[in-house]
């Protein structure tokens, strides 16, 4: 049976997520459920929960997510038909794009129901300490960052952006009273980072990347991962961005980092 994931799921589901090694899918769960509450559907087997996913709608695109099957239920069909009833609901409120972060695993499903491969996501990781950051965003600034982000995304997802404004520390560049930049730290982790300009990408990344350990990033922006290979974070992990539907048009050489492969 395939029905909404409801709150009394959760502690099932953050455990399916552990045992599907996506343990840093937590965080974004939550995160998506305070963001929307009607995110998520749940596959049951016999009562008990064995399959996730989530659909995060960002205007006419949507993120999926926290997509996982019980080691002990894969391979039956659970997945293709949890995604595909997620999206079948998901068009009928709109959807015309899904776009995705895929692990090589997952990557077999997403092929199997017509994603396509748009370019590879890296999750680069440093050891060492970490600085404080005391900057803050004015919510004077929320508008523009607003707008920047859906030029850098292609998406509209204000209230994401609004919920990761709240949570971390950032800071914004001007450059004759535009903004043109905008870093956030979110946990340990950099991002979103988003720069009109490769001076003030850089800029942003040498002042937040010092208090971050993860940073995730397109692989096209070169410019990005040589700017944070200088703080010494190391490639740890590969994704690949899949879409299914018709491409928006996300600018990689303004994203110089995701919040996470899930929040975007
Ligand atoms: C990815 C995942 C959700 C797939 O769930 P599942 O219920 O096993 O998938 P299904 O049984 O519905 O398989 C769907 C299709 O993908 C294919 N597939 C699934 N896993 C595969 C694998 N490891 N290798 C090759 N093909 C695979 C199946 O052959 C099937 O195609 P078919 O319908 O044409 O036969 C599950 O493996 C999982 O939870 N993995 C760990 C967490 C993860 O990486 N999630 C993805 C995050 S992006």
């Amino acid at each position: 049976m395939i029905r909404s994931l409801s709150p009394e799921d959760l502690t099932d589901a953050v455990a399916l997520l552990e045992a599907s090694n996506l343990g840093g899918a937590q965080a974004n769960l939550a995160r998506y459920l305070r963001c929307q509450p009607r995110c998520g559907w749940v596959a049951l087997r016999d009562g008990v929960l064995a399959g996730l996913v989530t659909v995060l709608r960002q205007g006419t695109a949507a993120f999926v997510g926290a997509m996982a099957v019980h080691p002990d239920h894969r391979s039956a069909g659970i997945g293709r038909a949890l995604l595909e009833h997620a999206q079948a609901e998901s068009r009928r409120a709109g959807i015309t794009t899904f776009l995705l972060e895929a692990t090589p695993i997952g990557e077999h499903l997403y092929r199997r129901l017509g994603y396509v491969a748009e370019h590879e996501t890296l999750i680069l990781q440093r050891e060492g300490d970490v600085a404080a950051v005391t900057a803050q965003i004015a919510p004077s600034d929320h508008l523009a960052i607003t707008a920047l982000d859906r030029i850098a995304t292609g998406t509209e997802r204000d209230d994401m952006l609004a919920l990761l404004l709240r949570e971390g520390p950032g800071t914004t560049i001007r450059m004759r009273g535009e903004v043109v930049g905008v870093g956030l730290v979110v946990g340990e982790r950099l991002g979103p980072v988003h720069a009109t300009q490769v001076d003030v990408g850089r800029a942003l990344v040498d002042q937040l990347a010092p208090a971050c350990r993860v940073v995730t990033i397109p692989e096209p922006n070169q410019h990005a991962l040589a700017a944070v290979s200088g703080h010494g974070f190391r490639e740890a992990r590969r994704l690949r961005r899949m879409r299914l539907g018709p491409a928006v048009p996300m600018r990689t050489d303004w994203v110089w980092a995701l919040a996470s492969p899930g929040a975007g």
